[in-house]
């Protein structure tokens, strides 16, 4: 059963993003968009092998997702936004590329033990709460092959907001729930709430279940950990 403050946040995101649709700067097809995955140029392809499964977990349209297939990865998104899914589904049928695109919640995941070699969640953590990603590293690590791996590309908040005008008016200090908003053109304003999360708190929570491997850091408040499914004699 999930939290009411988890129900709050998904349906208020699930519908920004619907909402939010299809943009040139998050279509796989526009050039545009490409800026999001080329930030990681000099990371991500160096974690990819041939035919690794390859998970992309709030996939949107799906750019991380067909990325990953064009570095090598046999590639898999999920997203609970319809609306862009859908034309992930479009552009994979298009392109005759292998992506699947499946509609869901990443962190109550549809997938059986040892489905994926790889759970990439690009900026998404904000969506979770910390119960929510504790679930989710669960999860991953059933679904996570033996050595498989979880990368985590996230903010740390304290630097990226230190100096933020209305910060504290929108923060609660009790969930670490942030409010916020977005106007949509010819939409209408849709809520956008989000976590406030930390690098040393994402990690602390995950390592709970699946290893540290490593943290890169990306820009100045930008950083890449990468997590390993260990699972020895169990495995
Ligand atoms: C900022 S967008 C990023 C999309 C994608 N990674 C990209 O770069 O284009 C966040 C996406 O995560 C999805 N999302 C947020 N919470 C989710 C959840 N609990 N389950 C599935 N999808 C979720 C949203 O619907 C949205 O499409």
């Amino acid at each position: 059963m999930k939290k009411e403050s988890d129900m709050n946040i998904f349906d208020a995101t699930r519908k920004h993003y619907n909402a939010a649709g299809v943009h040139p700067t998050t279509d796989p097809d526009n050039p545009r968009s490409q800026f999001a995955v080329e930030r990681y140029e000099n990371h991500l392809p160096k974690l990819i092998r041939p035919g690794m499964r390859a998970l992309d977990l709030g996939c949107n349209a799906g750019r991380f997702t067909f990325a990953m297939e064009e570095m090598g990865a046999i590639a898999t998104g999920i997203d609970f936004a319809e609306i862009p899914l859908l034309h992930a589904k479009k552009v994979a049928a298009e392109r005759k590329s292998r992506c699947q695109f499946n509609i869901g919640d990443m962190s109550a995941l549809p997938y059986k033990a040892n489905s994926f070699d790889l759970a990439l969640l690009p900026q998404n953590n904000v969506y979770l709460s910390y119960q929510a990603l504790e679930n989710l590293t669960v999860q991953l690590k059933q679904i996570l092959s033996n050595s498989g791996i979880f990368v985590v590309i996230m903010h740390d908040g304290l630097v990226k907001r230190a100096g933020e005008e209305t910060f504290s008016e929108r923060y609660d200090v009790r969930t670490g729930l942030i409010e916020g908003s977005r106007a949509i053109p010819d939409k209408g304003v849709y809520a956008s709430p989000c976590y406030f999360w930390t690098i040393a708190f994402a990690k602390h929570i995950i390592e709970k279940h699946l290893p540290l491997e490593e943290v890169k850091q990306i820009d100045e408040h930008r950083f890449m950990l990468v997590f390993e499914n260990k699972k020895g004699d169990e495995g």
